[in-house]
């Protein structure tokens, strides 16, 4: 995933807003939108940008990030989508099975790993099933800015695409958008992305969401057919080598005077949780961005799922969660 995203992350406590759930609907087979609204009516949300997600704090002491899928413009306000995941590890069966309206959550604030960058061009969006949500709330942008667009919407089933009908009114409205659905079950097939993406310039900027391997297959298509503007949002960690550092590291906090040995056993993230510091986090996983942190100096093994191979390379900031200190001191702007 390329991202823009600054580092964010301090060492106190990170920021949590207190929601209230206005309407759970049912949006397809599987998917519920959930709305929510601040707890405090007197107050409004923080502003974010197509392509955010937020962290639900569930009861059950899960933490799980969902893309926000409403108009970017509102205050008063958030919608996730959230699928039934069968292989769920108790978050999305929770919400389906337990989350009532009138209920009041944490909820952290927005952060995007996934922004749409600034073009002239016609704009591609990939959705796959539940991978629909930020691609929703792009499409909102791009529709009230009159933007030229092609959506691309893949699903095993027509009645597994949520928000469809939605999507179909926005294209519709707009003499510059296109939609094109497939649709497994029909086509007794996969989507062919080389098919569907061909014939592009290499100025175009590429957007997928989706399960895995889909995203997989989209990012070799786009290398393949000479699209270097290929963006990707994983809601899963990628499958990475297993971590060949074996060193303990010394991580010095920069802004905090602080030096702390993180030792082969443990991330930098619980480190700094064990010395007693609440670096922000969700994932752990390296796919959400919470944990990103800018690197002042020394080496890293980057073994999380949103750096491009290229950001890695340039080694400027790291997901503490995940990512591993090659060298023996690493400067860290904490
Ligand atoms: S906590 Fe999610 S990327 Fe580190």
């Amino acid at each position: 995933m390329s991202t823009d995203v600054t580092a964010a992350v301090s060492i106190t406590a990170p920021v949590v807003l207190q929601a209230r759930l206005l309407s759970l609907r049912w949006e397809a087979e599987g998917v519920m939108s959930l709305e929510w609204v601040p707890a405090d009516p007197a107050q409004t949300f923080p502003a974010f940008e197509p392509g955010a997600h937020i962290d639900l704090h569930l009861p059950n002491g899960l933490v799980r990030s969902y893309s926000l899928s409403n108009d970017a413009r509102e205050r008063n306000r958030y919608v996730v989508g959230v699928l039934k995941d069968h292989g769920s590890r108790g978050g999305s069966i929770w919400v389906h099975e337990q989350l009532r309206p009138g209920m009041v959550l944490s909820i952290s604030a927005p952060r995007n790993n996934f922004p749409l960058r600034p073009s002239s061009e016609t704009q591609v969006l990939v959705a796959g099933g539940i991978g629909v949500t930020p691609m929703l709330s792009m499409l909102r942008q791009l529709a009230a800015q009159n933007k030229p667009l092609d959506f691309v919407y893949c699903a095993r089933t027509r009645a597994q695409a949520a928000f469809l009908s939605e999507i179909q009114t926005l294209v519709a409205d707009h003499a510059h958008m296109t939609l094109r659905c497939h649709f497994d079950d029909e086509q007794s097939a996969p989507p062919n992305l080389k098919a569907l993406l061909a014939g592009y310039t290499p100025n175009t900027h590429m957007y997928c969401c989706g399960p895995g391997p889909m995203l997989d297959s989209f990012e070799s298509v786009c290398a393949e057919l000479g699209y270097p503007h290929a963006h990707i949002e994983r809601f899963t960690a990628k499958a990475v080598a297993a971590s060949t550092t074996t060193n303990v590291c010394h991580v010095e906090l920069q802004k905090s005077g602080r030096t702390i040995e993180v030792p082969p056993h443990l991330s930098v993230l619980d480190a700094l949780i064990e010395a007693g510091m609440f670096p922000d986090h969700s994932c752990k996983e390296g796919v959400c961005g919470a944990c990103e942190t800018r690197i002042i100096s020394g080496e890293v093994e980057h073994l999380d799922s949103i750096l491009t191979k290229a950001e890695q390379a340039a080694n400027k900031t790291m997901m503490i969660c995940v990512s591993r200190c090659k060298s023996e001191r690493v400067v860290l702007d904490l």
